[in-house]
Parts: structure tokens; sequence; C-alpha cells
């Protein structure tokens, strides 16, 4: 199946490559910063065609169009644009995330990072790659040489989960925090070791489910802030290369 997830999600990438710099109809969602645009919509359009083709029995669970169930015991969970602020003003930095579960467990995941044309992939027991390329996380076991990832959901102005001060805790004791605005890919770049450590709150399944998969694969963990493991609902997520975790774990409840 992950050649069949694979296959879609460079499709639906080409959709948004096209779109990429055209002009947009952009419309708000919960607010002025919570955007959608024609080509969230004719990706994700794209995707649940090819997996009511392809799987008619399959169930979806996708941004733009909610959940739609079905008789079988895998759902495809979709996010036909993740960074699509970015996409909307120009910054090359979005993705196309696509995972499938079999009775709740990822089985299988797909990030395409549109614009760099990597596909970034796994399969659960499977290990991970970037274009057919096994990717391992970092060795770094020390935060303060650690470079951290983050990124804001889109009622950050009111402060969910203490953002901000987690922020600020985390930027003073890591080598640098950065904020791409892709969190499928944020993921990856901990799987390949670009990044050591990511976290967020207020992701959504789709935001977190391919990019989970493949990040535990390459090596690293996801858990919740008190450390347990969690599911693809999870509201506070902390993911990293495994041996910084304890120390982001210590920051940010001590914040
Ligand atoms: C967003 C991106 C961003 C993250 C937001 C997400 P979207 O997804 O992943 O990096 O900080 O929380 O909602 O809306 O571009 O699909
Ligand atoms: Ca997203
Ligand atoms: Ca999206």
């Amino acid at each position: 199946m992950i050649n069949k997830i694979i296959e879609i999600a460079k499709e639906a990438g080409q959709v948004v490559r096209d779109g990429f710099g055209k002009s947009l109809d952009i419309e708000f969602k919960t607010n002025e910063s919570n955007l959608v645009t024609q080509i969230d919509k004719a990706s994700e359009k794209l995707i649940i065609e090819y997996v009511h083709k392809e799987y008619p029995t399959h169930s979806i669970l996708a941004e733009e169009s909610g959940l739609s169930e079905n008789t079988s015991e895998f759902t495809w969970v979709i996010d036909p644009l993740d960074g699509t602020t970015n996409f909307a003003h120009g910054l090359p930095v979005f993705s196309v995330s696509i995972g499938v579960q079999k009775n709740g467990n990822t089985v299988g995941g797909v990030v395409y990072d549109v614009m760099q044309d990597i596909v970034y992939s796994a399969e659960a027991g499977g290990g991970a790659y970037a274009n057919n390329k096994r990717i391992k996380v970092s060795p770094n076991n020390n935060l303060q040489r650690a470079l951290l990832v983050t990124g804001f959901p889109y009622n950050i102005a009111d402060n969910p989960e203490h953002a901000f001060e987690r922020f600020v805790a985390l930027t003073k004791v890591s080598r640098g925090m950065r904020r791409l605005g892709s969190a499928a890919i944020d993921f990856c770049y901990v799987a390949k070791g670009v990044f050591d450590g990511f976290w967020e709150v207020h992701l959504h399944p789709w935001d977190i489910c391919a990019g989970k998969l493949i990040l535990e694969e390459a090596g690293g963990i996801v858990t919740g802030f008190d450390g347990e493991t969690i599911n693809i609902f999870a509201v506070k997520i902390l993911a990293s290369n495994k041996h910084i975790h304890p120390q982001m774990l210590e920051v940010i409840n001590n914040f």
C-alpha cells in the first residue's frame, strides 16, 4: 500500500506545485490567520477520489471535508496541504501528508515536501525513508546543542497551553528554535536529524498521523507533555530524537 500512498501524495503535490505563485481564492476558517485556498480543496479532492477508486471500503478523515466512515478497518488521514499560510504568502515550505491507519494504528505514512521534491515515507516496522534512502534521528543527547522546531496554532493569540512561556523557556536552553510552518515537515526534519526536537500544541490528526510514524520509524519518539504515549488526537505533542526527550520534558513542565 505504501507505493499507492506515495503515488497519490506526489500527484496531489503536483497540483499544489502548479498552484504555487498563482492567483488564489482565499477563504478564512476560524479566523483571519486560518486560511484555505482552492488548491487545498483541489488536492484533497484528488486524494479522496483516488481512495474511493482504489479502496472503496476505506474510511477517510480529511482536513477540509472531515470524517467519512466506511466499512473497512482502514482509515486514510489526509492533510492535502500542510503549510497553507506559507503557500499563500509565497514561502516554498509546505507538504502533502497522508497517513493510513488500521484499527487506529498507523501502518503507513507519507509526507511529500512539494518544493524540494522529497518523499518521506514509512511503513510500521519497516524504517523511514527520504526518497528511498533510509533516514535516522540525530545522536545528540545534549539539549544545549539541540536545534528545535515548533509551530503555533491559529488560536495562538489566546496562548493555549502556555505556548509562549514554553517557547521562551526552550529557546533559552537550546542552541536555537525554528518555526517552519508545516508540522508534517517538522516531524520529518526530526526524523532525518536536521532538528533534534519538535513540540506544538493544538495540532490535528492530519498534521500528526504520517509524520509521527515516519519519526518513530527513524528512531525517534512522540509523547504528550507528560511523557506518555499519544495517539493522533492528542493536544500536546513532544517529538524528539529520543535522546533529548527527558531534558525537553523537564523544561516543558517547569517553565
Ligand atoms: C498548520 C501547519 C503549521 C502548524 C499549524 C497547522 P495547515 O497546518 O502545520 O505548521 O503550526 O498548527 O495547523 O493549516 O497549514 O494545514
Ligand atoms: Ca496541517
Ligand atoms: Ca492543511
